[in-house]
């Protein structure tokens, strides 16, 4: 049965989104040229990229970086006495500000480096959440859930004898506001929700979220995956307690990522890993663990990840976060248009408020043929359940095809796209 989108009496939520227009517009066409891959053809037709909810491509500038760090400058962190090493170190601590400028964190030390998202949300489970939870104990996570921010929690609750409630969403893939107000009860350890969902494109009012949750003291934790690199992301003003992202959705290499967590929290987490680089003096009585964020750094890090990672910040920072957000509304808006006309077609994720994630269906067509179909002109969307079996079972589907756009890609792209699916239901006649 349809649910109505009702968000009760609440004041309308606010958007951390981007919506101001920038006085300069993307140059989209500019920007492709700095994506070596956008260049290449693929079945014999020029590649339209359109999975970048899967992964981002990356700039050349960011191949250059890892290029000269390996070339150039390879040495282990941790402050070695040969320069090489000091200047490795300093490299990763730039990066480390650079993020938090980034993020408009408070601190760089609430700035930890992890392998990903998925990493980030296990190392806030495994520590904070062990510590902090309990039997009868609540956790609260919606419907739209990427697997990562259900599993971690789901198993500790099963571990501590706490239980997992779930926000609603709304037929048009939205958040029940109303009945999230409704779980946070007094046994409410955390919310854990995605900032943009990656199966629906919806943009959740993550500062109202905020302010709801810790109106009752309630930490919040934000899986920003598919949201940094595409709308400006202000931590001082969401307000959240903790943050993860991947860098390779952000024009970074992959096997590295960002959690934020506030300071106060860092400072009574347990280390998540031990080893080097995580104390402060070790003998076989007693260890006594370095402050955060070493304490949660275990080993010799990603460093030729992490000065990437700096790269694709410093890339996209000088784009202008906020041109590449308003760009993306508009060619969001275009590619809702152009998949509105073609036959067959229901979009998955209707919601007002959208980051560049198309899910869709086609009659009874598998998804999955779908995108093979459109392979073959060249046009590479994802298929599947997004790793979201739960909203997949909400919207009665067992998996969607999926667009999802980046600063680079074009009304070009978006006609492709429109063309490639026309021609799906033909092969099927
Ligand atoms: N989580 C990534 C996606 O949604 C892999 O495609």
């Amino acid at each position: 049965m349809p649910m109505a989108n009702i968000q009760g009496s609440l004041p309308a939520p606010r958007y951390t989104c981007g919506t101001v227009a920038p006085r300069t517009p993307l140059d989209a066409a500019a920007v492709r040229r700095d994506f070596p891959i956008l260049r290449r053809d693929v079945r014999g037709r020029p590649l339209v990229y359109l999975d970048n909810a899967a992964t981002t491509q990356k700039p050349q500038r960011v191949i250059d970086r890892l290029v000269r760090y390996y070339s150039d400058e390879n040495a282990n962190v941790h402050r070695g006495v040969h320069l090489l090493s000091a200047e490795a170190t300093d490299a990763c601590d730039a990066a480390r500000e650079r993020v938090r400028q980034f993020l408009n964190a408070a601190d760089a030390r609430e700035i930890v480096w992890v392998r990903g998202t998925t990493e980030a949300i296990n190392l806030v489970a495994e520590t904070w959440g062990r510590a902090r939870v309990g039997a009868g104990d609540e956790i609260v996570v919606s419907e739209m859930e990427h697997h990562s921010n259900i599993l971690p929690w789901q198993a500790l609750c099963e571990e501590k004898g706490a239980r997992l409630r779930v926000v609603p969403v709304t037929d048009t893939g939205e958040l029940r506001l109303d009945a999230c107000t409704e779980l946070l009860g007094s046994r409410t350890r955390l919310v854990a929700v995605p900032h943009v969902s990656n199966a629906l494109g919806t943009i959740n009012p993550v500062e109202e979220l905020v302010r709801l949750a810790h109106e009752r003291s309630i930490p919040v934790l934000l899986d920003g995956a598919q949201a940094v690199a595409h709308m400006p992301v202000d931590l001082q003003a969401i307000g959240c307690d903790f943050y993860a992202f991947s860098a390779h959705k952000v024009f970074g290499p992959t096997g590295i990522g960002v959690l934020y967590a506030r300071a106060s929290l860092l400072d009574e987490m347990r280390p998540y890993q031990r080893g080097g680089g995580t104390i402060r003096s070790v003998s076989f009585e007693e260890t006594l663990y370095a402050d955060a964020p070493g304490r949660f750094e275990a080993g010799t890090p990603h460093i030729a990840g992490i000065v990437g990672l700096a790269a694709a910040i410093e890339y996209l920072t000088d784009l202008g976060i906020a041109q590449v957000a308003a760009y993306e509304q508009e060619l969001l808006a275009a590619a809702t248009a152009a998949l509105s006309e073609v036959p067959g077609l229901r979009l998955i994720g209707t919601a007002p408020h959208k980051a560049g994630i198309l899910s869709f269906a086609i009659d009874d067509i598998h998804p999955h043929d779908v995108g093979t179909i459109l392979d073959r002109s060249g046009v590479a969307i994802r298929a599947g359940h997004h790793c979201c079996q739960p909203l997949m079972a909400r919207f009665g589907v067992p998996a969607t095809a999926r667009a999802s756009l980046a600063c680079y890609n074009t009304r070009e792209d978006v006609q492709a796209l429109a063309a490639a699916l026309r021609t799906v239901r033909t092969v099927f006649a």
